[in-house]
């Protein structure tokens, strides 16, 4: 096995990864041409991190986190504002989904007071599940961190979500509060201390 930093090239197996496992997400639900230019973006930031874990070549699953998340978005929108644009008029006529985009535009102001460093995403391919990479990709991530200064960061994940909240927790991860970002939706939002 392997854990290596993400090259460009490898935004498309990451937007796979993630659409195939976080299904329940509001990212998922855009595609993965929308996924793949968020996650191109995401490698190439200097203040952002994916890292891949690999059995054999085969990339088993995936880690991306910012040392300020709310930056990253802006960055994102401002650079690819043709596609936001195009994502937004395709759903232009579900409610449902505008809802959504504008629930999640508004999001970050419910977290003001939280740290700005966040893990992003993370995610494991099913049949390579409760093997530890998951906790091996946290520790990656928790290194990233480190070696930045950052001993602070936080992470969101739908309320529903069993796995994603008992491996948080195992990872000593620490909820502090439920938000509700998209109706009858709630999220879990945790901190993680370094030390
Ligand atoms: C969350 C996820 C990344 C965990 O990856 P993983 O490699 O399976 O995790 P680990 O093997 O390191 O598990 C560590 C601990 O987490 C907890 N855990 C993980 N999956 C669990 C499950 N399905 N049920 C209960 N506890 C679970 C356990 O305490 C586990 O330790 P244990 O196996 O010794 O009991 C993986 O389940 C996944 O990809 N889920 C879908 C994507 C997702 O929801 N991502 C989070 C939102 S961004």
């Amino acid at each position: 096995m392997t854990i290596k930093k993400a090259e460009k090239n490898e935004a498309k197996i990451i937007a796979q990864i993630h659409r195939k496992s976080i299904n329940t997400g509001f990212l998922s639900t855009f595609g993965d041409r929308f996924l793949t230019k968020l996650y191109e973006f995401i490698i190439s930031a200097d203040y952002c991190v994916c890292y891949i874990y690999r059995q054999k070549d085969t990339p088993v699953g995936f880690i991306c986190v910012s040392l300020d998340s709310k930056k990253m978005y802006n960055d994102f929108l401002k650079k690819n504002l043709n596609l936001a644009i195009t994502v937004f008029l395709k759903n232009a006529f579900s409610v449902n989904r505008l809802t959504k985009i504008f629930d999640h535009l508004f999001y970050n102001k419910k977290k003001k007071e939280l740290p700005a460093a966040e893990l992003l995403s993370v995610a494991v391919i099913e049949d390579f599940k409760r093997k530890k990479i998951g906790s091996k990709l946290f520790d990656k991530a928790i290194n990233y961190f480190k070696n930045n200064k950052i001993n602070n960061f936080v992470i969101t994940t739908g309320a529903s979500n069993i796995e994603s909240n008992e491996y948080f927790k195992k990872n000593k991860c620490q909820l502090i509060k439920r938000i509700s970002i998209h109706k009858n939706q709630n999220s879990n939002i945790y901190t993680k201390t370094i030390k």
